[in-house]
């Protein structure tokens, strides 16, 4: 039986993943490495550093730059990604999102964050939906970022259940894979070409309810 929850954060509660795209965009530009939709699609899910080198290998310039100078590209990326941020409030929680939190928490299923983003609990708070997730995986304490298992791993054993009792949800495609991965039920949101491998997908945040849910498992 499912009793819990584990929601990937940017693309799935907020329009974030389109800031994100925005602020490394403007980094492969600055490189001279080229932007595709491929690419963009790609990088959904990836931790920063891990960003930063799809970037460079896209254009070949991986070995152009050194280890600080890539702290620096990747840092810049994020002071711009901060200052879309900033500007965020409750109107950017993606449609119907704040009703299938208050729906789960009034059918007393548990809820864990599994972001790759070290923004994740500024994001939150910014969207004054904080009080939701007590539970929040530590990008920092990972030792791999998706697609590997680890974090959604992490996010079932943050609220005391077993993976095979968690429905992960996601909006990349790398993320679906670590839902997978990790045995966990996986909610996939968005393109469902890019998300095949989910065992639910939804065209968008607004179809995630919990009726639409059952009604696609068994
Ligand atoms: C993921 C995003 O949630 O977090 C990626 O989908 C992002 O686009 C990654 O690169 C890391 O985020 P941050 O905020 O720590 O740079
Ligand atoms: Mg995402």
């Amino acid at each position: 039986d499912i009793k819990g929850f584990v929601f990937d954060l940017d693309g799935v509660i907020t329009d974030t993943s389109v800031f994100h795209s925005q602020a490394w965009h403007q980094v492969a530009d600055k490189v001279g490495a080229p932007w595709s939709q491929e690419l963009e699609d790609g990088l959904k899910g990836i931790s920063r550093m891990d960003s930063l080198e799809m970037i460079l290998k896209a254009g070949n310039l991986s070995d152009k730059y050194t280890e600080d100078e890539k702290v620096d590209l990747a840092t810049e990326k994020n002071t711009n990604y901060l200052k879309l941020v900033d500007q965020m409030t409750p109107a950017n929680i993606l449609p119907g999102i704040k009703k299938f939190l208050d729906d789960l928490k009034a059918h007393n299923y548990l809820i864990s964050l599994a972001s790759a983003s070290k923004n994740a609990p500024k994001v939150l708070s910014k969207l004054q939906l904080t009080d939701y997730f007590p539970q929040i995986v530590d990008p920092q304490s990972l030792t791999k970022g998706k697609p590997d298992p680890e974090i959604y791993l992490k996010g079932a054993e943050l609220i005391n259940l077993k993976p095979e009792q968690c429905i992960g949800v996601e909006d990349a495609a790398a993320g679906v894979e670590a839902i997978n991965a990790a045995n966990e039920t996986s909610i996939g949101i968005g393109d469902p070409k890019i998300l095949a491998a989910a065992d639910i997908k939804f065209n968008d945040t607004g179809e995630m309810t919990l009726d639409h849910i059952k009604s696609q498992m068994n």
